[in-house]
């Protein structure tokens, strides 16, 4: 399965703050943002990855992650020059995908509860048609909106519904077989003018081949869009960090963990930043490794 991380887009509900750097490379707490969204395709076991932005942005993300090496990833970067929707993600990426499947994640999302790894690595492994996670929320009319009935079979989807007939949030963390590629160049622009995400997983329905995958209430998902959710995900982040002395979306920890790179290697990550106590943390997992 290959990765896409999608992350361009204006950021203009985030001004000034995104004027000069993309949203996506802001901090979280202790690390950019991209770091979230990067770790989960990791724990998913995804090694070859597409990181999507604007042409303005896309070198300060090759400066950040270079050609992923060091974390023995395999990193390639494709130009969005214009916002126009999520799905076309599916067309700027139509060669990194092959024909292989793949899962997109969006840059400015955070995902962090018990058993994701294994849960993202079993649907990962034998994948047919589409899984879309979702997640219950309080303000339904702000996202994709997936409509199940009593047995919590996907009836459909809805972006953005006025009257939402269920709670139940599509994150942006989607896995789709290789029919994607051919799902998003048959799309037409929405009324807002966007290749929506939102029509591929409606058509993923209409086959019969869409799962819904309930994160349920114990795990945390956020996106990021305004000044408050980064204020909020940065003190998730930094009260968990706290609390519980471990790092989250440490890539240098998941790259060692999932055997992307040996303790050795590692270390010398950690020490490169070491400085930080970020780095430091990085050299201390190296250490208890080996
Ligand atoms: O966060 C989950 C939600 O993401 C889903 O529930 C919705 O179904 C989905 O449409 C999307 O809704 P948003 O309103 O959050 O989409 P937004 O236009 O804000 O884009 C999400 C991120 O993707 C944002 O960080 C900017 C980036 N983006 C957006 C577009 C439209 C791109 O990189 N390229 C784009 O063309």
């Amino acid at each position: 399965m290959k990765g896409i991380i999608l992350a361009g887009g204006s950021g203009t509900r985030l001004h000034p703050a995104t004027v000069a750097v993309s949203k996506q490379l802001l901090p979280v707490y202790d690390k950019p943002m991209v770091y979230y969204p990067l770790s989960v395709l990791m724990l998913a076991g995804i090694r070859d990855i597409l990181v999507i932005s604007t042409p303005a942005d896309l070198p300060l993300f090759r400066r950040l992650l270079g050609d992923g090496a060091r974390l023995g990833l395999s990193l390639d970067y494709a130009e969005q020059p214009v916002p126009n929707g999520l799905a076309e993600a599916f067309r700027i990426g139509a060669r990194h995908i092959g024909d292989d499947s793949v899962a997109l994640v969006l840059g400015d999302n955070i995902f962090h509860g018990p058993g994701l790894s294994t849960e993202l690595q079993r649907h990962a492994r034998d994948l047919t048609g589409c899984v879309l996670f979702g997640y219950p929320v309080r303000d339904p009319e702000r996202y994709g909106i997936g409509e199940t009935d009593e047995a919590g079979r996907l009836l459909s989807v809805v972006e953005k519904p006025e009257k939402p007939r269920s709670n139940l949030a599509i994150t942006g963390l989607y896995l789709y077989d290789n029919d994607v590629v051919e799902i998003a160049r048959g799309l037409e622009p929405s009324a807002r003018g966007e290749l929506e995400i939102t029509d591929v997983n409606q058509e993923y329905v209409r086959r019969g081949t869409a799962r819904l995958v309930d994160l349920g209430r114990g795990f945390a998902w956020l996106d990021m869009g305004t000044h408050d959710s980064l204020v909020e995900a940065g003190q998730y982040v930094q009260i968990l960090e706290h609390r519980q002395g471990v790092r989250i979306a440490c890539v240098e920890e998941i790259a060692l963990r999932m055997g992307f790179i040996d303790s050795a290697a590692c270390y010398e990550l950690g020490l490169s930043l070491a400085k930080s106590n970020y780095g430091r943390y990085v050299m201390d997992v190296a250490v208890g490794a080996s």
